[in-house]
């Protein structure tokens, strides 16, 4: 099954591609780890990806869409996949389509107000991405997956988090209209705690089995 994870920044896309990847044996392809795993090798896609993501900008379309079809291209992708954070416009979008049969979007859709909060407050896995709070770490500095040292992303403050939020409102919202038309969308409320959003998600993905 092909798979796309839409929804605001924050809105748990990277919790549930997480457990999604582990209960349904899908490669999990997340377009901001591909350009953070840039970042930090300084490939120049990564210092060119800099120069957005700092600003919470999107990546040229050209640039996300080569490195999407080149990701899909290989083996793990063959018997499906799960895409996290791409398409995130039209464009993009109507790059895939010439690519390949989307059979799923699920949209997580949260309150706006949780955002900023869930965002600044995160901490994540510098070896295996794996995402946390901080008021549920109790102090802790390592990941509970695989003991990787804990990080707090450098687009997750306030005034990029702003910006982030902007630029999914006017670029990336759109889509849910467009895959809407398709009749593929699956809208998940994401407000609860990530295992109740999982055990809708997983229902959901166990029905189309
Ligand atoms: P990307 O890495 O994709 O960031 P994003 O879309 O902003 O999404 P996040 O990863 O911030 O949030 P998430 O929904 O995965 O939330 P998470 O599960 O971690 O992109 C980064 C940048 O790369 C972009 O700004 C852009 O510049 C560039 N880029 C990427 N893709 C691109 C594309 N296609 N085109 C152009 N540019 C692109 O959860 C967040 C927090 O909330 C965590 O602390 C977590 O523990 C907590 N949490 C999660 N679920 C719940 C829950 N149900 N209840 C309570 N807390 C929860």
């Amino acid at each position: 099954m092909n798979i796309i994870l839409l929804g605001a920044p924050g809105a748990g896309k990277g919790t549930q591609a997480s457990k999604i990847s582990d209960g349904f044996s899908l490669p999990h392809i997340s377009t901001g780890d591909i350009f953070r795993e840039n970042i930090k090798n300084r490939t120049p896609i990564g210092m060119l990806a800099k120069s957005y993501t700092d600003q919470g900008l999107l990546v040229p379309d050209e640039v996300t869409c080569q490195i999407v079809e080149e990701r899909l291209g290989r083996e793990d992708c063959k018997n499906g996949y799960m895409l996290d954070g791409f398409p995130r416009t039209i464009a993009q979008a109507e790059a895939l389509d010439k690519i390949t049969k989307v059979d799923l979007v699920i949209n997580i859709d949260v309150d706006f107000s949780l955002l900023l909060d869930r965002l600044c407050g995160r901490r994540v896995c510098k070896d295996c991405g794996e995402s946390y709070h901080i008021t549920k770490l109790n102090g802790e500095t390592k990941c509970a997956r695989c003991s990787g040292e804990l990080y707090q992303r450098k687009d997750d403050n306030p005034e990029t988090v702003q910006s982030r939020l902007d630029v999914y409102k006017a670029q990336t919202a759109p889509l849910i209209e467009y895959y809407g038309k398709k009749g593929i969308v699956f809208n998940v409320e994401g407000n609860a705690a990530p295992e109740a959003v999982y055990a809708a998600i997983s229902a959901k993905l166990n029905a189309l089995k």
